[in-house]
């Protein structure tokens, strides 16, 4: 399902003394099975812009276009439900999705809302709590005595229990371990090829350089690039202007291209694949 956005503006407050304009004119499209991820300075817009692709946010002004779905100023609650189904959004804080007694109710909040019984929704609940590393002794405690990285999972696991299409993630490794942050992205990457789209709000440069097909780049509420991650890291003066650092990886490589040597860098976009393109260079150079 594709996402587009029609110069969309929205502002926090409106006629207040705290007016704020977080979105000024957003236009782009983020086409079906794309994996895209938005980056920018804190407070540039990006969990403002990802509420607005399940309707959680309407626009001030301007449409949003979620396959079928109009979402527009005056859209109506007994609209949203059904694009709620096929676009989930994980929130940048677990603590606002989180609510009920158990991890079990939790994860099972919202297909029940969908109609399907508990006792459907067991085994699923079980798979998705395995799938993202969470002992099925947590079923019955309250998401409230699990750590930060427990209750990410969790949250993660009921928005998948939606299985939705659009599967719009804000900052879903903050509070991971490295290690689960990387299981939890290879698990949105298999997702990812088995057909859905992915949004994924990061402030994780790497992440962003290893999994995003395209980035959206942020900017006080506008857009200031849309294009390939390896673009975006490669234009020292956007991300000067943005306030974004380059990924490691990227700022070893731009060294060693300065220094003369002959990187095919349009493919790298970790580690392994850096130390490929360099011994690659090496054996054209004998
Ligand atoms: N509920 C709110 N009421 C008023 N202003 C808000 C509200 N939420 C966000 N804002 C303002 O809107 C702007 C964009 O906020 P937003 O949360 O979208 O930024 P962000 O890019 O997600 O930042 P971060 O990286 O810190 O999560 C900020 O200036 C913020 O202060
Ligand atoms: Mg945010």
């Amino acid at each position: 399902m594709s996402i587009k956005f029609h110069d969309v503006f929205y502002t926090y407050l409106p006629k207040s003394p705290y007016e704020h304009t977080a979105l000024k004119g957003v236009s782009f499209e983020i086409k079906d099975g794309e994996f895209v991820g938005i980056i920018g300075h804190t407070g540039s817009g990006k969990s403002t812009l990802v509420q607005h692709i399940n309707a959680l946010l309407l626009p001030s002004s301007g449409e949003i276009e979620v396959d079928d779905f109009l979402i527009a100023p005056d859209t109506k609650p007994k609209g949203v439900k059904n694009l709620r189904k096929k676009a989930g959004l994980v929130f940048q804080f677990p603590e606002y999705q989180l609510f009920e007694e158990t991890v079990f109710k939790d994860i099972a909040f919202g297909p029940k809302n969908f109609g399907v019984t508990e006792q459907e929704i067991r085994p699923n609940v079980e798979e998705l709590m395995k799938l993202l590393g969470l002992d099925l002794n947590y079923l019955d405690k309250s998401p409230f005595e699990l750590s930060g990285g427990q209750k990410r999972r969790v949250a993660i696991a009921g928005i998948l229990a939606i299985n939705p299409s659009i599967l719009v993630l804000d900052e879903p490794t903050a509070g991971l371990d490295p290690q689960g942050a990387v299981d939890t992205l290879d698990l949105f990457k298999k997702l990812n090829k088995e057909g859905k789209t992915i949004v994924l709000v990061t402030h994780e440069m790497d992440y962003v350089l290893q999994y995003c097909d395209k980035v959206i780049v942020l900017k006080d509420g506008a857009i200031e690039a849309f294009d390939e991650p390896i673009n975006i890291f490669m234009n020292r003066r956007l991300l000067e202007r943005v306030g974004i650092e380059a990924p490691l990886v990227i700022k070893i490589m731009q060294q060693l291209i300065d220094s003369g040597m002959k990187l095919n860098y349009g493919k790298i976009r970790d580690v392994s694949s850096l130390v490929e393109q360099i011994i690659k260079s090496r054996g054209d150079c004998k």
